[in-house]
């Protein structure tokens, strides 16, 4: 089973008023040392019980990790080294907002063996990007692709989000052919969502009908196919071989160690168990609890009953699908367990069957959720 390190950098210049991520702004000194520390702290315990486990790959997200010197990066990513054998396969992705980027940052996380960058464009139109509150604008975006290429990054994704307040169906389409024009390694592409506890929530901004909405998707989709990129989940687009490791370990149910303000880790123990925990939110909190198990705020065992559905809310995701071992490789459950749900969503062709491997019809997408609650306990 593949498996993968989640590292969480909490703190960015300004909170977006349409994110619901454990970020928060930066309003005193960056505590970049402390955080440091602990996030090593938290990661010496965690390998105590994962030893012997090869890393694949790394994720450095945030919040705004750009905000960190490249020095902090080299002593984090040394830390993690101390602990874990990388080798040049190792995907070691960070996340950059084009607010934040310098070029010297650039070469030094380089230097520091990050060799995958992504960048947190939204778009490229600077009307855009001020109505949903960005602190860059379109220049500083087609900057920030250029200052990553320079430094030596040629795996780069780009970050898109669509149906923003305002945005026309020839906006959307005009900020897929900027990316496409730049030829990024990968492209995600997100429609905005209103999540509660923001501020779009409570204030929401004028957005494109669902119908509109749909429109933009189906456009920018066929954009992306005729340019080469290879769509391989609901949002993720690669050109061929650049499809994000980390990402599609998550999506393949694969289990991975989270450290830092908030983040969440998957475990599998020898003896099938599979263990969910997530660490202290608040930075502060998490500063001040990450050398001892106070630093987690859940942990859970996960029902065996509750495993089916949590494969499948990963693995239906993926336009490749997946095959009856995979399954019980994952979860250790025998294939009768869901053959009867199986068989009944093909008749309803929500699922097809092809070369061994089940995936959702395009009917199956549009009642995803329906879907999904047929393998709940
Ligand atoms: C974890 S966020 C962090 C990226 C980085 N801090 C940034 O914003 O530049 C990753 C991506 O999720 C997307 N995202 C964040 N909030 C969203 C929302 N409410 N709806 C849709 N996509 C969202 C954005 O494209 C963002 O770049
Ligand atoms: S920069 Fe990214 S993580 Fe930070 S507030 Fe904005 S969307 Fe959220």
């Amino acid at each position: 089973m593949s498996f993968s390190l989640y590292i969480h950098l909490p703190w960015c210049v300004k909170k977006c008023p349409y994110c619901d991520f454990n970020s928060h702004t930066l309003r005193t000194e960056l505590p970049e040392s402390d955080y440091i520390k602990a996030l090593l702290a938290d990661l010496q315990q965690e390998a105590a019980l994962v030893e012997g486990r090869q890393l694949h790959s790394i994720f450095i997200g945030g919040g705004t990790p750009s905000l960190f010197s490249g020095a902090a990066i080299q002593q984090l990513l040394d830390g993690v080294r101390a602990c874990f054998t990388l080798t040049d396969t190792t995907e070691i992705t960070l996340e950059a907002n084009p607010g934040t980027v310098e070029q010297q940052r650039f070469l030094d996380y380089r230097a520091a063996g990050v060799n995958r960058l992504s960048i947190g464009i939204q778009s490229f139109s600077s009307a855009a990007l001020q109505r949903i509150g960005r602190i860059h604008n379109g220049d500083e975006a087609l900057a920030a692709v250029e200052t990553a290429r320079t430094a030596g990054f040629d795996n780069v994704n780009l970050d898109l989000m669509y149906a923003l307040p305002q945005q026309t169906l020839a906006d959307a389409v005009a900020d897929i052919t900027q990316a496409i024009a730049l030829s990024p390694s990968h492209l995600s592409h997100y429609q905005l969502t209103l999540e509660p506890n923001t501020l779009f929530h409570h204030q929401p901004p004028p957005l494109p009908s669902d119908e509109l909405a749909w429109d933009m998707q189906q456009t920018c989709q066929a954009e992306l196919a005729a340019n080469g990129f290879i769509q391989y989940e609901v949002s993720a687009y690669a050109q061929p071989q650049r499809q994000c490791a980390h990402n599609r370990n998550y999506w393949q149910f694969g289990d991975y160690l989270g450290i830092g303000a908030g983040a969440h880790g998957k475990i599998t123990h020898a003896d099938g168990r599979v263990q969910r925990y997530s660490k202290q939110r608040h930075p502060q909190h998490y500063l001040q609890t990450a050398t001892t198990a106070a630093r987690f705020a859940t942990q859970e065992t996960v029902a065996l009953k509750d495993l089916p559905f949590e494969f499948m809310l990963n693995l239906l995701r993926l336009n490749a699908g997946f095959t009856a071992a995979q399954f019980t490789q994952s979860t250790g459950l025998a294939w009768s367990v869901i053959e009867a749900i199986i068989n009944q969503a093909l008749a309803d062709e929500l699922l097809e069957l092809s070369q061994q491997h089940y995936r959702t019809t395009a009917r199956g997408q549009q009642y995803l959720n329906e879907l999904l609650t047929r393998f709940m306990a």
